[in-house]
């Protein structure tokens, strides 16, 4: 079966977050399972520097704002650690600039987002459909989130489409554009209705992607059901109950190559479920050496950490109020990777400043230092409000750091809290908290503070999070049967 698999990021090439993550690893897992794949992904000016080498198989000319036409190179190439055919839609005027893949390097959003993504869409339908007679014709196309939005609707023109599935990875991106853009765009007047794409008096390119697609899923079955009510359903919780025939809940996997301590590269002492103590101590102390923390008595204390996006969903408001109580009635000491928001990013940076030895912050992305975090601190914080698969507390799970997490979408469905029960029965994997307020967090992180002074039951914890399988091989036979 021929899959074309449509990202606007693909780690390592481009990523901000863990949609990068998933279109690296799922293509590659559906590869292994039989599929021929062909991913395909806009040619931002970072990707053209990293893919090496690549071939033209062909122009297009591709309408974009206005009644343009926009001249559109498809690139095809192997990447090293790829395991199928990339193709990159290349569009100098849209896509070879500074900055990220959806913001200036100022931070706000490209201005022409809506057209970008739209070409975007247009030469996926072209190349699934074979418009370039390179002799590969897609059955299915997989798409993700609203940049991806329009392509089932664009299919219909086309008299042998392929199937289509869409995936959510957070609801909360819409892809929302005003009434004139769906103008000059030259997008189908049929289209403009509450029963089409239109989303209050705009239109929505996510909603286009739940209405027209065949499939549609989300990225944990917690999830699934939670966008079906009000409280998460961003107003489109209505249309997902409608198309509750069509959605599908499928766990994320992680890449057990790329997050693994037994063969990290990254870290200075790899390890397995059997040497995890020795093995994170010696990445503790590593870890603290490069903020500048060398005091031993350190390597004693319980060390938090996270790595997110600085942004409400991850909670990070209440990171910083627990934090606070921590440092005046514990010994607790935080590393934080992140960036976003300014005003978290100096909350941050000011906590940090007043308590240099105790609260260690990097600001920025580092997938390096992301690596290392995970290895060396004792204990992840994820208290997001919503998510809806999440991979870092995979990643902490499989390097034996118990993640902290809120019980909602994703988290819900990996974590086990350590109650009596649970600890008696070797089956917590971390801890759970059910109230989203920054006291509840609190509580808990006091809760893995003491038991993280009970070094057998810590092992225990800390081993049964590693003996799971968060491996794709599963979640991509159901993409299979989907598609
Ligand atoms: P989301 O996609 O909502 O941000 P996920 O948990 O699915 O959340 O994925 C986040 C991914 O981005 C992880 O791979 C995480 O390590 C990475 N990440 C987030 N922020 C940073 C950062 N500042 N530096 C390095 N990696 C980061
Ligand atoms: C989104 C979600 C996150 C999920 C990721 C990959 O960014 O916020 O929960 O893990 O997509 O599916």
């Amino acid at each position: 079966m021929n899959v074309l698999f449509a990202s606007s990021e693909v780690f390592p090439l481009i990523k901000t977050g863990g949609l990068g993550d998933v279109a690296y690893s799922l293509p590659q897992a559906l590869q292994t399972q039989g599929a021929d794949v062909h991913l395909v992904l806009p040619a931002y000016r970072s990707v053209l520097q990293k893919v090496g080498s690549t071939r033209v198989v062909g122009w297009l000319y591709i309408q974009g704002s206005h009644g343009y036409y926009h001249t559109v190179r498809i690139l095809s190439c192997e990447p090293e650690g790829f395991n199928c055919t990339v193709h990159l839609v290349d569009c100098p005027a849209l896509f070879d600039r500074a900055g990220g893949p959806y913001n200036h390097p100022d931070g706000y959003d490209w201005p022409d987002n809506a057209e970008r993504f739209t070409v975007f869409a247009r030469a996926i339908c072209e190349l699934a459909n074979d418009s370039l007679q390179i002799g590969w014709k897609a059955d299915a196309i997989h798409l993700n989130d609203w940049q991806t939005g329009l392509v089932p609707a664009l299919l219909e023109q086309y008299p042998h489409k392929p199937r289509t599935l869409f995936t959510i990875h957070n609801l909360a991106y819409i892809g929302y554009f005003p009434r004139e853009t769906f103008d000059h765009l030259g997008l189908s007047w049929h289209w403009w209705s509450a029963e089409g794409m239109e989303f209050h008096q705009g239109f929505s390119m996510l909603k286009a992607g739940i209405v027209y697609a065949d499939t549609v899923t989300t990225v944990s079955p917690t999830y699934a059901r939670e966008i079906c009510t009000p409280e998460f359903g961003y107003g489109l919780d209505g249309l997902l109950r409608s198309r509750h025939y069509k959605l599908h809940g499928i766990l994320n996997g992680i890449d057990n190559h790329v997050w693994n301590p037994q063969t990290d590269p990254y870290l200075t002492k790899n390890y397995t479920a059997d040497t995890v103590t020795k093995g994170k101590q010696a990445s503790k102390q590593a870890l603290l050496k490069y903020f500048g923390v060398t005091d031993k008595v350190a390597l004693k204390q319980p060390l938090f950490g996270l790595v997110s996006r600085l942004v409400e969903q991850k909670g990070i408001d209440l990171v910083i109020q627990a934090i606070q109580v921590m440092l005046r009635d514990t010994d607790a000491r935080f590393c934080l990777i992140g960036s976003g928001q300014g005003y978290y990013e100096g909350r941050l940076r000011e906590l940090a400043a007043q308590h240099p030895e105790r609260v260690m912050v990097y600001i920025g992305y580092n997938e390096e230092l992301a690596h290392q975090l995970e290895a060396g601190v004792d204990m992840f914080l994820m208290p997001s409000r919503f998510e809806p698969c999440g991979l870092n507390q995979m990643y902490s799970l499989n390097y034996g750091t118990p993640p902290i997490v809120y019980f909602t979408g994703g988290l819900a469905d990996t974590v086990v809290n350590s109650t009596p029960t649970t600890l008696l029965e070797q089956q917590a994997t971390g801890f759970v908290f059910y109230d989203i307020s920054w006291s509840a967090l609190l509580n808990t992180m006091l809760h893995a503070c003491d038991l993280y002074h009970h070094p057998k039951v810590w092992l225990g914890i800390q081993q049964a999070g590693m003996r799971q399988d968060f491996s794709w091989a599963k979640s991509a036979a159901r993409y299979l049967a989907l598609y």
